[in-house]
């Protein structure tokens, strides 16, 4: 592993690397016909191709975004005029990267919670996706708060899961972005949520020692502390960039590579305003960015939306502000 291993270490810190973050459009088809139903546009293998293609073309978005992660349909297509997407993005000097988990199914025995599928047959898969020119891979698991959850047995079963796909990553020289999404949704308070986020790192990471996951070459990709969508008492920017940063420092090894944070349903402005919060917060064992998916696609969609022909431009205009305010964020220069 020590060549591969050498390369994944390398990638890992340019995904991270100062002023720069990661780009998600690796929504399933499901979620990608919601997005579309908002805006009116059919959703169908050529119009989310072309709707990806107008993102990753954006000029000089590898300025403010290191990697890009990709749908298993998006690493396979190319633009109208024949170019192979990932051609593009390399191009561009944007890593690409894929999702490879199953998606999250009801956790038998235990009403309300998900468990993440997609272990069986991942070694091939993985192998491939590298061949395709992959070089990191992403797998989100999802811990939902409510009365009487999590489970513990929902938290371990994920976290080990987690891991065994790290693990099964780093063996095909694939940077693993370990996601455990704790949802915003419900009415819980920023004490919960950092109490169960904090819980769920720290089986994590005990999951990710045990299965012999090397931290230098891993990126974790995290929700933030923040209270639930319905909780009466919201949390203002400090507020959560403190819970957040000290969930991490009780949980997270300083040898990890990276930490990026998905945005969950914050607003754009919100999510980059948090970023930029814990990056003023004094030096950290760990660079901290994004890998956002809507708060750096929402208003890009609305305008594409609009008239996918002609707004093209102006479409790639709003991703590229929203990229350079989260890459000024990951340095703590944000100004709104
Ligand atoms: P959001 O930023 O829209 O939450 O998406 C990021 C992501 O990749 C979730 O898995």
């Amino acid at each position: 592993m020590t060549d591969k291993l050498d390369e994944m270490i390398e990638t890992a810190a340019a995904m991270v690397a100062a002023g720069r973050g990661v780009l998600a459009i690796d929504e399933s088809t499901g979620t990608c016909k919601k997005r579309f139903d908002s805006i009116g546009v059919e959703c169908t293998e050529q119009s989310r191709r072309d709707y990806r293609h107008m993102l990753l073309s954006t000029p000089d978005l590898g300025e403010h975004i290191s990697g890009s992660i990709l749908f298993d349909e998006t690493l396979r297509q190319s633009s109208a005029d024949g170019v192979p997407l990932t051609k593009i993005m390399q191009d561009n000097g944007i890593i690409p990267g894929i999702k490879v988990d199953k998606g999250a199914h009801p956790l038998a025995g235990f009403e309300g919670e998900k468990i993440t599928e997609g272990l069986d047959g991942l070694r091939e898969r993985l192998n491939e996706y590298y061949e395709l020119g992959a070089r990191f891979a992403k797998w989100r698991a999802v811990i939902t708060i409510s009365e009487d959850n999590p489970s513990q047995a929902c938290i371990d079963a994920n976290c080990h899961a987690l891991a065994r796909y790290a693990a099964l990553c780093q063996e095909a020289g694939l940077v693993p972005m370990v996601e455990p999404e704790v949802l915003m949704e419900g009415d819980h308070d920023l004490q919960t949520a950092y109490e169960v986020t904090l819980l769920t790192l720290k089986t994590l990471f005990d999951q990710l020692f045990d299965q012999n996951v090397v931290l230098e070459a891993c990126i974790l990709k995290s929700s933030m502390v923040v209270p639930g969508a319905d909780c009466p008492e919201q949390a203002d920017v400090d507020d959560v960039a403190e819970a957040t940063l000290d969930c991490f420092f009780n949980a997270v090894p300083a040898s990890l590579a990276g930490i990026v944070f998905l945005s969950g349903g914050q607003s754009e402005i919100e999510a980059t305003e948090h970023l930029d919060a814990m990056n003023r917060m004094g030096t950290l064992p760990w660079p901290l960015s994004f890998s956002y998916g809507r708060a750096l696609q929402s208003s890009a969609l609305k305008v594409w939306g609009a008239n996918p022909q002609d707004n093209v431009k102006a479409a790639q205009a709003e991703l590229s502000h929203r990229a350079r305010m989260n890459g000024l964020a990951t340095m703590g220069q944000y100004e709104s």
